[in-house]
């Protein structure tokens, strides 16, 4: 295993798992758990992966860290007993699908979430606001694309991060990133506006809500 050429999105993962127990779920080849115990970043981590390959792909990778390492053939947070480990990450797959694995047991997440979708935060946003999580930090990773990746905090109350803002905006573009001004989501809003007004429907009533929330978020980036 190639230890040292994590990608920007897992590598900014890593640096957000908090020293403990971790489990990576859909771990594949288990570089980013590699990574975490080589640097002693953690002191034990499980990979879960629902795929026999990559499953043994990651038992394979994790060997050397014997009994600092264990790799679990399920599916999500099945393999994992409640109170098991200290924090997740869920890398590399499309938000919806990581919002079903954190609602299908969801006594099973720990206290701390990272989680890096391929595509729109705002499902796992959501997600953390229904159940009693903050956005503890989130940034836009360079890739292929901009990745998303969030860290969740299970915490009492309103998530403070949203106050004064307009709530839907925030779910959509991100709290964190809208009050840095972050320079990424401000080319990702600007290439949204022009997407929407090029549509043959731009006068749709969707349309149009959609285009007012890029406008709302466009005032606060520049
Ligand atoms: C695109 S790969 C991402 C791998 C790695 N996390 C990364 O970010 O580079 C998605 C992996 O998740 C696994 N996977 C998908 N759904 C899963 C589920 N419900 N439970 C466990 N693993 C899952 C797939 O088998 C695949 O290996």
């Amino acid at each position: 295993m190639n230890l040292k050429t994590l990608e920007s999105r897992l590598q900014t993962v890593l640096e957000w798992v908090p020293y403990g127990i971790h489990a990576d779920i859909g771990a594949d080849h288990a570089y980013l758990l590699g990574n975490l115990l080589d640097q002693n970043r953690i002191a034990k981590g499980i990979a879960i992966e629902k795929n026999r390959e990559p499953f043994e792909l990651a038992l394979r990778n994790l060997q050397k860290f014997q009994d600092r390492a264990e790799a679990r053939l399920g599916d999500g947070l099945t393999p994992l007993k409640a109170g098991e480990v200290d924090s997740i990450s869920i890398c590399g797959m499309g938000a919806g699908l990581m919002v079903k694995i954190l609602q299908a047991h969801a006594e099973k997440v720990p206290d701390q979430v990272i989680v890096q979708p391929n595509d729109s935060a705002e499902p796992l946003r959501r997600w953390a606001m229904q159940n009693m999580f903050h956005v503890k930090q989130e940034t836009l990773t360079v890739g292929f694309w901009h990745y998303p990746v969030l860290h969740f905090q299970r915490a009492p109350g309103e998530d403070p991060v949203y106050q004064g803002l307009n709530l839907e905006v925030a779910l959509r573009f991100g709290p964190w990133l809208l009050r840095r001004k972050d320079p990424f989501l401000l080319d990702y809003v600007q290439k949204q506006k022009k997407r929407l007004q090029n549509l043959a429907n731009v006068s749709n009533p969707r349309v149009q809500q959609d285009l007012e929330r890029v406008e709302m978020a466009l005032r606060m980036l520049q």
